[in-house]
């Protein structure tokens, strides 16, 4: 989900959280894994103007823990937003505002309180981090209970959480995560477990789009042939439950999958999701399903035979009607126009690795329901 930007974004609303204990004395939160925004903020009770119900108490700032307007990690914070960042006396507080395309919002003030953080040998740092009090919400498409206590911000500027482990020492400014499709997973930060000689990797390109992070362009091809669609501007964003492809490159994969679509299957309406079929039985799983589809693949054009295969698990949904549902979905419909978002359902089960420091995005096939032994880390 969550960008901070007004014309990009989702109310947090992804599978996957971490827990992280927050405040002195330490309590926990579940903070939902994003690399497509940078500010980290929880629901707060500062007090609280409107706060969804979350799993844990909401945290309670106090006034010492204010970050000054005048702070560059304010400054910075409201160049990412692009607002105009006022500040008028040294001793105002940060005031902020992230917005998401779904509608929702949060309105808040940045803060510094400690992290517990666990490193590689397993000794623990407490750090001071800044990040939002977020106490006025406004829910966008969903109104049942968050997952989660608030957003885990990883992109690559100043005020990302990751930008600032570089800042106090801790860690290198290398994040990555391994979602599994079982659920669960890993995030890491710094390079220790990062398998440098294995993995694909390409050079970070310049988003138009703000710090996202971006493999840069990329060329479509499914089941081998070309899509003969336009170089297609990629990010990649763990905070997005789906994949979304802007009108074009949709149109054609969805008239490719229905040219290629297997006699067993038929289209069927599905409240979950736009584009479902159905076999001669329910589904149970996408293994069920998977050998009637064949695999997506993006060519990025900046690396050296730079390929990232989306076989049908990482593109299909089997819902709980039994039906496999396209998990891609039309980006245009959101807004989204030329942006096209890798999101959890295509990362599940690889290793993605965001290199702040050498500025390259790599990935590599892995499963995730445990730690790879490619070294050892901060986790
Ligand atoms: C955060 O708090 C620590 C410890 O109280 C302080 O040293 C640091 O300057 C503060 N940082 C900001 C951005 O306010
Ligand atoms: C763990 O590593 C940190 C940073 O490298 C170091 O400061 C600390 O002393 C180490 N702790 C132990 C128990 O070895
Ligand atoms: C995708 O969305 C756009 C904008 O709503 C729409 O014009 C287009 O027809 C959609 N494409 C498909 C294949 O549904």
């Amino acid at each position: 989900p969550t960008h901070q930007s007004t014309d990009c974004g989702f109310w947090p609303y992804s599978l996957y959280y971490v827990a992280m204990s927050i405040g002195n004395p330490a309590k926990p939160y579940f903070l939902d894994v994003d690399t497509g925004s940078d500010l980290t903020w929880l629901q707060c009770d500062a007090p609280c103007v409107s706060c969804s119900k979350v799993p844990h108490p909401l945290y309670r700032p106090t006034k010492n823990k204010l970050v000054p307007c005048v702070d560059q990690l304010c400054t910075s914070l409201h160049g990412g937003l692009s607002k105009n960042h006022k500040c008028d006396s040294p001793k105002q507080q940060c005031d902020y505002e992230v917005k998401y395309a779904d509608q929702g919002s949060s309105l808040g003030v940045l803060v510094n309180d400690s992290f517990a953080v666990r490193l590689a040998n397993a000794s623990v740092v407490r750090p001071s981090l800044a990040f939002g009090c977020g106490y006025d919400q406004e829910v966008g498409s969903s109104t049942e209970v968050a997952p989660t206590d608030g957003v885990l911000g990883l992109g690559s500027g100043s005020i990302s959480l990751l930008s600032q482990f570089k800042q106090h020492g801790i860690t290198k400014n290398v994040v990555g995560h391994c979602l599994s499709m079982r659920g669960g997973g890993f995030l890491f930060f710094g390079d220790n477990l990062v398998p440098y000689s294995r993995a694909t990797w390409v050079p970070m390109a310049r988003s138009a789009f703000r710090n996202y992070y971006s493999p840069g362009s990329a060329s479509l091809y499914f089941g081998g042939r070309s899509l003969g669609v336009r170089p297609m501007e990629v990010v990649l964003d763990s905070g997005s439950s789906f994949t979304y492809f802007s009108a074009q490159p949709y149109q054609a994969l969805v008239t490719a999958l229905k040219g290629d679509l297997s006699k067993t299957l038929k289209e069927v309406s599905d409240p979950s999701l736009p584009l479902c079929w159905k076999g001669k039985k329910p589904f149970k799983s996408v293994l069920d399903v998977k050998k009637e589809f064949k695999s997506l693949v993006l060519n990025f054009a900046n690396g050296k035979k730079a390929l990232m295969e989306i076989p049908p698990e990482n593109y299909l949904i089997v819902t709980k009607y039994g039906n496999a549902c396209l998990g891609i979905l039309n980006g245009s419909e959101i807004g989204l126009k030329d942006l096209n978002i890798v999101g959890d359902i295509t990362m599940q089960d690889q290793m993605v690795i965001y290199d702040n420091e050498r500025g390259q995005i790599g990935w590599i096939r892995a499963p995730c329901d445990r730690i790879p032994k490619f070294g050892s880390s901060l986790l």
